[in-house]
């Protein structure tokens, strides 16, 4: 399939270059910015763009690529320390001490280029960087000048190279979009054949190849990448040797478990384990307020119910299978290498399971080639529910970090039901798919209130519904008045042990998504 090779300096928007040119339908790979440019890697690529970096071309430990990038004959496009970098490996000099530039700045055309067509002049761009270009090499040519008089574009005739200064990834940065379909399509002529249909014809090929005939184990969350995991599994494998595991917390939210469970039978699950785990999970929480120790208490408990049952239902050689995303495989600096930054890890539990089953090279991780937004793309394709695959995200701890001190049952009963008329009138008014993550907390503090006649002394819940790209960050969502006013008269209604509704208008940063 024709690709567009991504040499990821380190640059935190490296993953949204890779999405982009994916969006365009074409097919895109990132490898670290080192990565030995041989044959075998270059079969299908069309195209290579050099990402951005936090670091600087004249730090003596700056990332370099090898130099075989300038000789294969394939086009290149340097992105802002691509762009440095290619001036610096062509001759010419970069420095720190010229000017920078951050936020928008608009570019002025001195030659023409074939990168932007369809582009006027004068279009807003998006830059961030330090370091600004001092002298040309001699056969550079520049292409265009931002506002500022500094060298926006410019092309390397030799090379088959064109660099940017700026960032056509970013959502601020106008057509942004035609000058990366300039480059892989119009320059580089990679053909559209990015779909997951053909995702999964060759990821089926594969894994039916890796995985024979032996059984395949899976830990369901209940979340989308899981589901849509296991629905994958049960097509491209005989689902008899599909075997399917879901540990019940007693943190998960109103209903949820029998959702999973029918999710799995609807898509053809025969071997499905549903382990009601409660009792060992909140034994294991009494006592206990700190958020970070829940959290551990949770993991370890996890760790030890996942070995006794996996144990009890399955043994001998059988693969596990993972829903790791492609995002996570490079944020976990398996993807490229030593540039990525680890920023996740906290987020998933190590299980010794899962460290001897790597050991072994006896993982499957059929999505390991996707973004979030193609699982679930590849989710609808494969017939999982449409209720779980738009799903908001939910936290691995579920209700644990949600009930703010000590979690037990009867609290996780109100949060439950707070949290489904919550969410279900999110559902019914048109509401949830403008926001990216909404949920119910329960504070540990009581407020008095009038229910009839007499006073009350109830538990106060509080709302919260963000907008986000990746969870990163995060915006209020700005939730039309009349909708909150008669779901928290709704809550307070049916949930006699709440007295009192408050909504989280804190962005993030500087609060978190989540209260623990
Ligand atoms: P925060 O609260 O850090 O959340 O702004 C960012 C995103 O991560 C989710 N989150 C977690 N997910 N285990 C998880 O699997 C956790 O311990 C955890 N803590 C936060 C949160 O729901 C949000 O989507």
């Amino acid at each position: 399939m024709d690709t567009i090779l991504i040499l990821d300096f380190g640059s935190q928007t490296t993953q949204l270059i890779g999405r982009r040119i994916r969006d365009l339908g074409v097919h895109s790979s990132i490898v670290a910015g080192d990565t030995a440019i041989e044959d075998s890697l270059l079969r299908d690529v069309k195209g290579i763009i050099l990402s951005g970096s936090p670091a600087s071309v004249a730090d003596s430990d700056a990332p370099v690529p090898d130099s075989r990038v300038y000789q294969c004959g394939v086009p290149l496009l340097g992105i802002c320390y691509g762009l440095q970098r290619l001036v610096a490996d062509h001759g010419g000099t970069v420095d720190a001490t010229v000017a920078r530039e951050y936020g928008r700045s608009r570019q002025h055309y001195r030659r023409q280029h074939p990168l932007f067509k369809g582009v006027p002049d004068g279009f807003v761009s998006w830059m961030s960087h330090g370091d600004s270009i001092r002298e040309l090499p001699a056969d550079a040519t520049l292409i265009a000048e931002s506002e500022h008089g500094l060298p926006g574009c410019i092309s390397f005739a030799q090379t088959n190279s064109v660099g940017i200064q700026f960032h056509p990834e970013v959502t601020h940065c106008e057509y942004g979009d035609t000058i990366l379909e300039n480059f892989a399509v119009g320059i580089c002529g990679a053909r559209r054949q990015w779909t997951v249909q053909h995702y999964l014809e060759l990821e089926g090929r594969r894994v039916r190849q890796q995985v024979g005939s032996d059984p395949v184990l899976l830990l369901i969350s209940g979340g989308v990448d899981s589901t849509v995991a296991a629905a994958l599994l049960l097509q491209v494998l005989d689902p008899q040797q599909v075997h399917l595991m879901y540990i019940d917390t007693g943190l998960m939210r109103h209903r949820e478990s029998e959702e999973v469970e029918r999710g799995l039978r609807d898509l053809g699950a025969r071997h499905l384990y549903l382990i009601n785990a409660e009792e060992r999970f909140l034994s294991r929480l009494a006592g206990i307020s700190d958020p970070e120790q829940k959290r551990a208490v949770i993991g370890d408990a996890f760790i030890e119910v996942q070995q006794q049952e996996v144990a009890r239902h399955i043994s001998g050689d059988y693969f596990l299978a993972q829903g790791t995303l492609y995002t996570d495989l490079i944020e976990s600096g398996r993807g490229v290498g030593t540039k990525a930054k680890v920023i996740k890890s906290h987020h998933n539990v190590r299980s010794p399971l899962v460290e001897a089953k790597r050991a072994a090279g006896r993982i499957v991780e059929p999505l390991s080639g996707l973004y979030k937004d193609e699982v679930r793309r590849l989710g609808k394709l494969l017939g999982v529910a449409a209720h779980t695959v738009d799903r908001h995200p939910f936290p691995g701890p579920g209700l644990a970090v949600r009930i703010l001190g000590e979690v037990n049952r009867e609290k996780c009963d109100i949060l439950r039901a707070v949290d489904d008329i919550y969410l279900s009138q999110l559902r019914s008014r048109g509401l949830y798919h403008q926001i990216w993550q909404a949920f119910s907390v329960l504070l540990p503090v009581r407020s008095t209130g009038v229910t009839g006649d007499a006073r009350g002394y109830g538990y106060v819940a509080a709302l919260r519904a963000v907008i986000s790209r990746d969870g990163m960050t995060a915006d209020v969502y700005p939730f039309p008045p009349q909708d909150l006013l008669e779901i928290s008269a709704l809550i307070t209604n049916r949930v006699p042990e709440v007295g009192r509704v408050v909504y989280d208008v804190s962005s993030k940063p500087p609060a978190t998504i989540e209260w623990e």
